[in-house]
């Protein structure tokens, strides 16, 4: 690791990844040198994708990005980061609910490790209403999703099936 790099790292469970977390990752690209998008496995969520499934569509997706790399990560994100020399989290934030969650997190995270900021980006508006619980859901009962995920993340959904939504 150069010394004056400024690593983020990108966590989320990316169940599948949609358009809203790209437009964060790549906003964060431009704003650090390095940025490192974490998979997080942990068992507190059962998954439609597995954790090496859901690593592999962000690789694919993160791709054009040149700046920004994929890892998956099992323990505290705040062990992930410190191992990293990361000096924050970016995280995308939608809703007030959202914000009071991230709020909590944000401070946990300070308290596990002090070096770590947390940076909140304001989902762009056209985002505001993309979860990958709802593209689940919509996909699962028929809908067309493919305006709100990458091609790639689409054509693995249709793999999937029609199965009931995780
Ligand atoms: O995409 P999500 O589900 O909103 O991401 C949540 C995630 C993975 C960022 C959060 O659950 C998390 O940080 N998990 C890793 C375990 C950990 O460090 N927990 C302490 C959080 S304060």
């Amino acid at each position: 690791m150069n010394e004056r790099e400024r690593i983020a790292i990108c966590p989320g469970t990316f169940d599948p990844v949609h358009n809203g977390h790209l437009d964060i990752i790549g906003r964060a690209a431009q704003l650090f040198d390095r940025v490192i998008v974490v998979a997080a496995d942990y068992s507190g969520k059962q998954t439609l994708f597995d954790l090496a499934e859901r690593e592999q569509l962000l690789r694919e997706v993160c791709a054009h990005l040149a700046n920004v790399e994929v890892e998956s990560f099992g323990g505290l994100l705040t062990d992930f980061a410190r191992s990293r020399g990361a000096v924050a989290m970016v995280k995308g934030l939608r809703t007030a609910d959202d914000l009071q969650h991230e709020q909590q997190m944000a401070m946990m995270n300070r308290q596990l490790l002090p070096e770590i900021d947390t940076v909140l980006l304001m989902t762009s508006p056209g985002a505001l209403y993309l979860s990958s619980t709802l593209i689940k859901e919509v996909h699962a009962l028929g809908g067309d999703v493919s305006r709100f995920v990458p091609a790639v993340v689409a054509e693995a959904l249709a793999r999937k099936g029609r199965q009931p939504q995780r």
